[in-house]
């Protein structure tokens, strides 16, 4: 359920666990899905409802990420935060599976698309999926603290949308399509992480974050989907920068996963042969996952 006027500050949704699962349980699973989930390479598939048009929304990711972190750190009833909602693929997710949850994002198109989005399901449970334009740096005043079970996101990866898409992962005859040399970026707002170049973009990401902390319960996930950029033949590695910054201001890395893309990546083009070896970056990424260490 979602609707525009349920906006109040703080919000009123819930955030406790509806489930007969034993309390001591981070999730409802059984021991042998445990089992499946302890592999560290994950591999996903998109499904009809997931958005790839990228003059929707330029980077989506597929609703099957959220779904498996949500499985993994939450029980039904519980609180999940998105502070980069995007398209609102995390909140659906959380509709899918009974868990309350709120996304945030500065631009009123996406916003727009996420409750479009959530209003194309309806499910019979009770639980509510709330998208609010606003900076991510607000979120506290609309939470209260130790209520998010998890905070799940695709943070921008620093300002690297905002430049000519030139499709270098694809193979040459290929690279012409209709994205070719367009700017891609979600917005020109200077709050929007998207805009920043590698230093501010951290140092804006761990003040977020920073003030996130208090919100998530004693042991709640925080999972962040992220991969290394490109730039003038130097490999900028963001997921590093973040994993310092996080722990800077307060959250502890429990595990890194990496999210295996080979099933996504098609028709890619030789890559630096034959004098400069560089692996295909479009062929995996990261989610880093910390949580909110115990008091
Ligand atoms: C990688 S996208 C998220 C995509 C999302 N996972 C999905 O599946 O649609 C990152 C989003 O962060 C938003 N954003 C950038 N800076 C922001 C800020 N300061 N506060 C809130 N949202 C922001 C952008 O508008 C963009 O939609």
């Amino acid at each position: 359920m979602c609707t525009v006027t349920n906006i109040t500050k703080p919000l009123k949704i819930g955030y406790t666990k509806i489930c007969k699962c034993e309390t001591n349980h981070i999730n409802c699973m059984t021991a042998k899905e445990w089992l499946k989930s302890q592999v560290a390479v994950w591999e996903l598939y998109y499904e009809k409802r997931d958005l790839r048009d990228k003059n929707q929304h330029p980077a989506v990711f597929p609703i099957a990420l959220p779904a498996k972190c949500i499985e993994l750190f939450t029980h039904k009833g519980e609180l999940v935060l998105d502070p980069f909602v995007g398209s609102g693929t995390t909140l659906l997710a959380a509709q899918d599976l009974d868990r309350n949850a709120v996304g945030f994002d500065l631009k009123k198109d996406y916003v727009e698309l996420s409750r479009s989005r959530l209003s194309q399901t309806r499910l019979g449970n009770n639980s509510q999926q709330i998208a609010i334009q606003d900076d991510a740096s607000n979120i506290s005043e609309y939470l209260k603290d130790e209520t998010v079970s998890l905070c799940i996101t695709s943070p921008p990866y620093s300002n690297m949308l905002n430049r000519p898409r030139k499709n270098k992962s694809m193979r040459s005859d290929l690279r012409k399509n209709e994205h070719y040399l367009t700017v891609q970026q979600y917005s020109k707002d200077p709050r929007d992480l998207g805009t920043m170049k590698t230093e501010e973009y951290t140092r804006e990401l761990g003040r977020i974050y920073e003030r996130i902390l208090p919100l998530l319960r004693e042991k709640a996930h925080c999972v962040i989907n992220i991969t290394d950029l490109w730039w003038e033949n130097k490999r900028i590695t963001i997921p590093m920068s973040v994993v310092e910054t996080l722990r800077d201001v307060g959250y502890e890395l429990r595990n890194i996963i990496i999210w295996d893309r080979r099933n996504i990546v098609n028709r890619a083009g030789i890559f630096g042969w034959p004098n400069n070896y560089i692996t295909l970056g479009t062929t995996f990424e990261y989610i880093l996952d910390f949580w909110k260490p115990p008091h």
